[in-house]
């Protein structure tokens, strides 16, 4: 096993920011039964790593093996008239099973096209843009305890899904190596959404009145093109906040000193009324947005974007971090909560 594990690697290329931290050991993983093997072997603590799209490396060096997912797979598992089930290896890139699905027609998915990372944390965060999140396409998906080595099924409802976020951000944290991801898919009868502002309008550009899934994968693509940093050109890690949901009346009585606000009624499993507002908007107001200080700042186009220009470290990144959630806390008494996991 020793030759396949690499020692005082350089993660640069394995985290979207593009920082350069170094770990103490570094494997590749391509099946579950190697995995239990370096699991069982391994005496260092571990960090497991998808895409590194989702992470901000905050320290110089770790102590600790990186287990990066490249658990690979896609096949139909069920299949009926109007639905398939699809399994899928959980180190398959999120975007290339997306356009798997467009390619064979297989409805749900459209709407998450080319959000980087990994099939394996979709789950974690429940990936959403555009009006759907994973939580509505998912099935179940299957993880390898990291004490027992037992794998153990997760159904929807036993996910916990949330606004980017699931049981695995909360009390599953760090305990479970995702190996499997079963989503449904519609064959025929497919319901697209294309609610979204942008979408309609990049379909009536186009004079399509009856879209296709592949009409709205590319409308969605070409949106996101537009609008989010390439990470391969520039270091990020797409909206480094989360959007806050506050209750109504705050919301009412900020819109009195800020009319422009932006906000949307926020789904809600209490009851309670609630206000998701764009973070972007909060940020932008503030004065952060196209901001540069030396190797990092704030992206020109979409203020939630944190950006590294090449040399920065996760920790000028999280200072940064911090200095804007304390100015949107004085100003607007919002307090914002990273979607980025710092690790
Ligand atoms: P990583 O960053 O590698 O890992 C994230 C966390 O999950 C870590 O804590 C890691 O330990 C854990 N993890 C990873 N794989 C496993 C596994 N198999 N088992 C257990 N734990 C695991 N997200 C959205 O929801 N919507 C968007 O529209 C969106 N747009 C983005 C745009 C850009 C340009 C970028 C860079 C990111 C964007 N993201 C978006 C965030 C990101 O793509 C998702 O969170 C993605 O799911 C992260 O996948 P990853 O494989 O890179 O995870
Ligand atoms: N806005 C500004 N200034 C900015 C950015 C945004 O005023 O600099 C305002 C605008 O009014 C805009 C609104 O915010 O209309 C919403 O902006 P956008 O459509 O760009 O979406 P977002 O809320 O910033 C969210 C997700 C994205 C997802 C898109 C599309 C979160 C934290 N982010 O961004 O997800 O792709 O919607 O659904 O929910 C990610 O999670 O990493 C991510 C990129």
């Amino acid at each position: 096993m020793e030759n396949i594990i690499q020692s005082n690697f350089s993660l640069k290329s394995h985290n979207t920011f593009g920082i350069d931290a170094t770990c103490e050991a570094f494997i590749n993983i391509e099946s579950i039964d190697v995995l239990k093997a370096v699991l069982k072997y391994n005496a260092l603590p571990i960090q497991i790593l998808g895409g590194g799209s989702n992470i901000l490396l905050i320290k110089e060096y770790y102590p600790q093996l990186f287990i990066k997912n490249a658990i690979k797979g896609i096949r139909i598992v069920e299949s009926s008239e109007d639905y398939v089930v699809v399994e899928i290896g959980s180190g398959e890139s999120w975007h290339d099973f997306v356009m798997w699905a467009v390619e064979h027609n297989l409805g749900g998915v459209e709407n998450l096209s080319l959000i980087p990372g990994t099939v394996g944390a979709s789950p974690i965060q429940n990936i959403g843009a555009y009006g759907v999140e994973l939580k509505n396409v998912f099935v179940k998906l299957e993880a390898l305890h990291l004490q027992t080595f037992d794998i153990q099924t997760f159904a929807n409802e036993a996910c916990q899904f949330g606004y980017r976020d699931s049981i695995f951000k909360r009390e599953k944290k760090g305990k479970y190596f995702i190996t499997k991801v079963f989503l449904q898919l519609t064959r025929a009868h497919h319901t697209l959404h294309v609610e979204y502002g942008d979408i309609k309008k990049i379909l009536s550009e186009k004079s399509i009145d009856t879209p296709t899934i592949r009409d709205v994968s590319e409308a969605v693509i070409a949106i996101r093109q537009s609008k989010l940093p390439d990470p391969t050109v520039i270091g990020n890690a797409g909206s480094f906040f989360k959007n806050p949901e506050i209750p109504t009346d705050k919301f009412e009585q900020l819109k009195q000193d800020f009319p422009q606000i932006v906000g949307y009624p926020a789904p809600s499993e209490t009851g309670e009324k609630r206000v998701k507002v764009a973070a972007g908007w909060l940020i932008e107001q503030n004065g952060w947005k196209g901001k540069r200080y030396a190797n990092v700042g704030v992206h020109e186009r979409q203020a939630l974007v944190l950006v590294n220009y090449g040399k920065g470290n996760g920790l000028q990144i999280k200072q940064l971090a911090e200095r804007i959630q304390a100015s949107v806390r004085e100003k607007f008494g919002i307090e914002l909560t990273a979607e980025v996991n710092m690790i």
